[in-house]
């Protein structure tokens, strides 16, 4: 059970909150790299909290820049690309892909003015096919290579899911909660097997788990009654890794959370051409809603729960946009939400004393980060590719979410 107050800190991620500093010393994908083209070279980007516009100019320098423009705020989503920029489409007010104002073109012609303006700019890289932020002090760190984004023994494929409408961490919470995986998803564990009884679904088939700390986050690892075992991360602070993929849960705000899928496949005999990871373009995925009508909350809408993700989208937004936790009754099988809530409050302490959080690195030569990938390729992967009724068909292996 949590405070008004404690759960205030954990999930509010705007400018200025505590939680939203910490998440700001992440690197966060913002658009997949194929969704700006000459024809449409901006987006509209809302993450944790700001309203950003993210455009290619004619020179191909990418920038993202606050929505409204500094002079009379019209949205910078419509403006024109230009060889040094975009112009926002109300007066032509020209800025640069650093927030500099370049040209002010209804002033005197040996005007100044423009020098003195200037918005809101993040730095922007493109890796693994996406355009991923940085919003945090200078000078920005890594983006980590984890061996699902970085591994070049294979391929890529990314999937944007439905926007989630509930707090990011409702769905982060989810990736530290093993015992829901044999009930909520009972249909896609039994794996063809009838579960002694709907309310245990497949509780019996785990004998234990437990979840402990490493530099990039919370291992949780379930033993098995017949004496498997799976090992996996939650990655600090908001990536879950499981199968083959990485979730990537970025909030657009405090009720609201985009989730872009990152999946490794293997190559039999090779690898992807060594294509750099900044020049991958993956094939990507786009995932039918979860819910009819797609834009409603519950309870004026219906979740499909024809999908393992499609019922943690249940779970999570039927909890309520930001779930009240001093109502909560946490119990033992909970003790991984606890640690994880334990070390989001320790790192919001570390940041506040001057240091790097947990997961953040800044050795731009570092090796490769094992996250247990090759154990979980070892038990069959999914392909996103191979959808069903414009759903993704679960394989043993994302059956373990
Ligand atoms: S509102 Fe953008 S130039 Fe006037
Ligand atoms: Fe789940």
């Amino acid at each position: 059970m949590l405070t008004k107050e404690e759960n205030e800190l954990l999930t509010r991620v705007g400018p200025g909150t505590a939680m939203g500093d910490l998440l700001r010393r992440y690197w966060h994908p913002v658009a997949m790299a194929r969704e700006l083209t000459t024809e449409q070279p901006t987006k509209f980007v809302r993450i944790l909290g700001e309203d950003l516009v993210l455009f290619r100019d004619k020179s191909g320098h990418v920038g993202l820049i606050a929505d409204h423009c500094a002079h009379r705020s019209a949205s910078l989503y419509y403006g024109r690309v230009e060889e040094r920029g975009i112009a926002c489409a109300y007066h032509g007010w020209l800025y640069d892909t650093e927030g500099r104002c370049l040209e002010t073109p209804a002033e005197p012609a040996d005007s100044k003015f423009h020098l003195t303006v200037r918005i809101t700019a993040y730095p922007v890289r493109r890796f693994v096919g996406m355009y991923w932020a940085y919003m945090g002090p200078l000078p920005a760190p890594e983006i980590p290579r984890y061996d699902v984004w970085a591994r070049q023994d294979g391929i890529r494929k990314l999937a944007m899911y439905p926007r989630l409408d509930a707090s990011w961490l409702q769905a982060m919470e989810n990736s530290v909660d093993p015992a829901h995986l044999q009930v909520l998803h009972q249909e896609f564990t039994g794996r063809g097997r009838t579960p002694p009884g709907t309310t245990r679904g497949f509780t019996d088939d785990v004998a234990g788990f437990k979840f402990y700390e490493v530099p990039y986050g919370i291992i949780k690892k379930r033993t098995y009654a017949n004496g498997k075992m799976d090992e996996h991360p939650l990655i600090f602070p908001n990536i879950l890794r499981q199968g083959n993929a990485t979730q990537i849960r970025v909030p657009m705000d405090d009720t609201h959370t985009n989730i872009f899928f990152v999946y490794f496949l293997p190559v039999a005999n090779g690898a992807n051409g060594h294509v750099a990871l900044e020049d991958e373009d993956p094939e990507v995925i786009d995932v039918a809603p979860f819910k009819d009508p797609p834009n409603a909350l519950h309870p004026f809408t219906r979740f499909t729960l024809d999908a393992v993700l499609a019922q943690d989208h249940m779970a999570w937004e039927t909890q309520g946009p930001i779930v009240d936790r001093s109502h909560e009754r946490l119990a033992t099988s909970d003790r991984g939400i606890a640690m994880y809530r334990d070390i989001l409050r320790r790192e919001i302490d570390k940041i506040q004393e001057g240091g790097d959080p947990l997961a953040v690195v800044r050795d731009p030569q570092h090796a490769i980060i094992e996250t247990f990938l090759t154990e979980s390729l070892a038990e069959g992967w999914f392909d996103p590719a191979r959808r069903d009724g414009g759903q993704p068909r679960p394989r043993e292996a994302l059956a373990r979410a």
